[in-house]
């Protein structure tokens, strides 16, 4: 079978795509054919060895799949051979079959097609753990989104809208802006023109932002942080600007805040039955219309390179998809 193999770390430029054999499930464990797989930002880390996870060489990039249960390994129980599926792999889906353990595997709804369900469970599970676990944020709060058009920023803005928020789109230029606005958006902030402490005040009149979802980091941090309400929440989750920020954390005190971490991956592992029922649902809403998950451009196997550097390129609106 086909897949994409980083053999040495580095760009993803040297990335390449070769013949290996079909991996065969272990116990709780099940082998999927890849119909998609997902790229996230963290695909150009990992395949640099910058990243929390340091899978040993040769591995495959490709956090997330949705495809077909092509073999059941022992002890599985609730799926057989051509169940519709979406799983969580953390590496390796780049690729046309993958090995994935059971507890990582969520029933696709009828309605979604492999494509659209790929990329659903890093994004808008990292998001929905962040916005109802992290946050508790509730239907009425105000929600500021900072790089906005990207993977995880449009799962916020998406998920906002549909748990009953105000949303507002922060990100860095008018096309970015529009595709949020399209998506749902209440209100629009470009922050490589606009203050975005003072744009954050003026649009709540004052009062400042009730949570804050973070996945750029860099400069961004500080105004957004000076901008939270009373008894606001920060969430961590990503420093896409490359730059980790420190906060005075006299802001926190002033402002009775939290400052909330988010790692998704690690989530999964430690309290899954809370995360398949969240997967569940943010898959329910995908196959109800209620939220769009939108997919900028899917590539072939050997095109992986290409669409990597789409967004290391930080172009991506959405999702970018491999289909083998
Ligand atoms: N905590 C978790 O569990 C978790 C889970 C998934 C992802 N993440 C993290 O979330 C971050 C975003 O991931 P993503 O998949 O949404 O990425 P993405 O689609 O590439 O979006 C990142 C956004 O960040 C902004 N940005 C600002 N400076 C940038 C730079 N120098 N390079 C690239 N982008 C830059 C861009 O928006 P503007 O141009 O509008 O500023 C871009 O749209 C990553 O750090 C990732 O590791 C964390």
């Amino acid at each position: 079978m086909k897949a994409v193999l980083c053999k040495t770390f580095g760009p993803p430029d040297a990335l390449v795509v070769e013949d290996i054999p079909v991996p065969r499930p272990g116990k709780g464990e099940m082998r999927i054919r890849v119909g998609a797989c997902a790229l996230n930002f963290f695909d150009t880390l990992i395949i640099a060895n910058r990243y929390q996870y340091k899978p040993d060489l040769p591995f495959s990039p490709g956090a997330e799949l949705a495809g077909t249960v092509s073999e059941v390994g022992e002890g599985v129980e609730g799926y057989a051979v051509g169940d519709r599926v979406a799983a969580y792999a953390g590496w390796g889906a780049a690729r046309e079959e993958v090995v994935v353990p059971a507890g990582r595997v969520v029933p696709l709804p009828d309605g979604l097609d492999f494509e659209a369900a790929a990329g659903l469970l890093v994004t808008y599970g990292t998001t929905y753990h962040a916005l109802k676990d992290r946050a508790a944020m509730q239907a009425g709060e105000t929600l500021a989104v900072l790089g906005a058009s990207g993977g995880v920023g449009i799962a916020a803005v998406e998920l906002g809208k549909v748990m009953g928020a105000r949303v507002i789109a922060c990100a860095s230029s008018p096309e970015k802006l529009d595709f949020c606005r399209r998506h749902g958006a209440d209100a629009l902030i470009d922050y490589s023109r606009e203050s975005l402490k003072d744009r954050l005040k003026d649009l709540t009149d004052g009062r400042g932002v009730d949570v804050i979802y973070d996945p750029v980091g860099g400069d961004y941090c500080d105004p957004a942080l000076r901008a939270t309400a009373w008894k606001g929440r920060y969430l961590v989750i990503g420093f896409a600007a490359g730059d980790i920020p420190k906060v005075p954390l006299n802001l926190a005190l002033l402002k009775g805040m939290c400052i909330c971490g988010v790692f998704w991956g690690h989530f999964v592992d430690v309290e899954p039955e809370i995360a398949r029922a969240n997967h569940a649902q943010i898959l329910a809403w995908a196959a109800e219309g209620r939220i769009a998950a939108p997919v900028d451009r899917s590539f072939p196997l050997d095109r992986a390179v290409e669409a990597l550097k789409v967004i290391a390129r930080r172009e991506a609106r959405g999702k970018i998809v491999l289909i083998p």
